[in-house]
């Protein structure tokens, strides 16, 4: 299997009922079943969307999309709280900043491990900030990710945790062994990409 070509030809397709997941595992079950079991029902329900991510007729991958808000006492650096509070012309910390969250972000293990995450997910990244420029607009990218996944986007792919979770955060590598799939909120303030 060649990354690089991988990296430079794979390609996104919203989910249809002609797509065969059968074989995909990205060793989660919870994650396996929805996309096998839920993603197209929520989709039909325009709850989400579900992007599969494709190589050569394989499916590398999904990621699903839907709109969400951060709360802006849950942004940690406080310069970025106070600037947005005051273009906004607001003074509670309780409103919440239009956001997209990835609800659900796999990668079959076939192809696990070798920078495909990372490269997958800064491809989407990068397209859904040039939607934000110039279609609909939003700031802040949201994931809620497992414990055991907190390297993944916070170490390798500058997601923050929110401001509440400082505390917990210190004993991150005590949940990730002993809570793996515990989630947590996390962001990305787009206009650091
Ligand atoms: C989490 C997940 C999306 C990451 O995808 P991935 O393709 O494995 O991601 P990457 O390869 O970019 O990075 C993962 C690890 O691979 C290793 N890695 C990255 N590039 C590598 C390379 N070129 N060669 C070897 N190893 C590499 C790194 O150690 C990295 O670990 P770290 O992020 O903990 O530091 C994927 O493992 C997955 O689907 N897991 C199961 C479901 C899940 O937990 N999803 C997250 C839901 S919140």
């Amino acid at each position: 299997m060649k990354i690089e070509d991988i990296k430079e030809n794979y390609y996104f397709e919203t989910l249809t009922a002609e797509h065969d997941l059968s074989d995909f595992d990205c060793g989660d079950e919870d994650l396996n079943d929805f996309l096998k079991n839920d993603a197209l029902a929520q989709q039909k329900e325009k709850l989400n969307v579900t992007k599969l991510v494709m190589y050569n007729g394989d499916i590398i991958g999904f990621a699903s999309l839907l709109t969400d808000t951060l709360k802006l006492k849950n942004i940690k650096d406080e310069n970025l709280r106070l600037k947005i509070k005051g273009k906004l012309n607001i003074n509670s910390n309780k409103r919440g900043i239009s956001a997209v969250k990835i609800g659900r972000l796999a990668i079959n293990r076939k192809y696990s491990n070798k920078g495909l995450g990372s490269h997958i997910l800064r491809s989407i990244l990068n397209n859904l900030k040039k939607i934000s420029e110039n279609k609909v607009g939003f700031r802040f990218i949201i994931i809620e990710g497992y414990a055991k996944a907190f390297n993944f986007y916070v170490v390798r792919n500058g997601f923050e945790y929110l401001k509440k979770d400082e505390k917990s955060i210190k004993n991150i590598d005590f949940i990730m062994n002993r809570d793996p799939t515990k989630t947590f909120y996390l962001y990305l303030d787009l206009e650091k990409i």
